[in-house]
């Protein structure tokens, strides 16, 4: 299991969210941060300057995903969050160790599967050793 955690631009986020629901990555969490990406401006004022290191709006994606989801979501998140232009974000990807599911208590790849899992999404899991097969009620 990783944490997969993505800065990127606001405006993208529409097509963000809808590449990782075709991606069946459907537990997502979504947060506006304020972020520097390492752009600088340099302003020149009666012959002195002054480097202002800005912070821009950017939107945290972060999406806990079994391992056979960590390529299609770093994938989707590529495809839909670039425009080419610096200030596109970043991924960084983190193992995980637990998850839980608060409601039933389920541990791990069973925490993580959908309750609407389709089947193909629920035979990848339990190709990764993961969720019980035909998931919840
Ligand atoms: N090393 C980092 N650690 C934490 N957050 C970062 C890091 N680099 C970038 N970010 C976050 O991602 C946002 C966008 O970064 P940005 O796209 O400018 O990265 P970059 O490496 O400078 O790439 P580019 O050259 O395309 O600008 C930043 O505003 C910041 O929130
Ligand atoms: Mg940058």
């Amino acid at each position: 299991m990783k944490l997969i955690t993505a800065i990127v631009r606001p405006e993208r986020v529409p097509e963000v969210k809808a590449a990782l629901f075709r991606a069946g990555v459907t537990g997502i969490t979504l947060t506006r941060v304020s972020g520097h990406g390492g752009e600088h401006e340099i302003i020149q004022r009666y012959r002195a300057s002054t480097v202002v290191v800005e912070f821009h709006e950017k939107v945290k994606i972060e999406a806990a995903v079994s391992e056979p989801f960590v390529e299609l979501t770093i994938q989707a998140v590529l495809a839909s969050a670039r425009t080419g232009d610096v200030g596109d974000g970043k991924i960084f990807v983190q193992p995980l160790e637990r998850v839980i599911r608060i409601r039933t208590g389920e541990s791990d790849n069973a925490a993580l599967t959908p309750v609407t899992a389709d089947e193909v999404q629920q035979a990848m899991l339990r190709a990764s050793g993961g969720a019980e097969p035909g998931g919840e009620p």
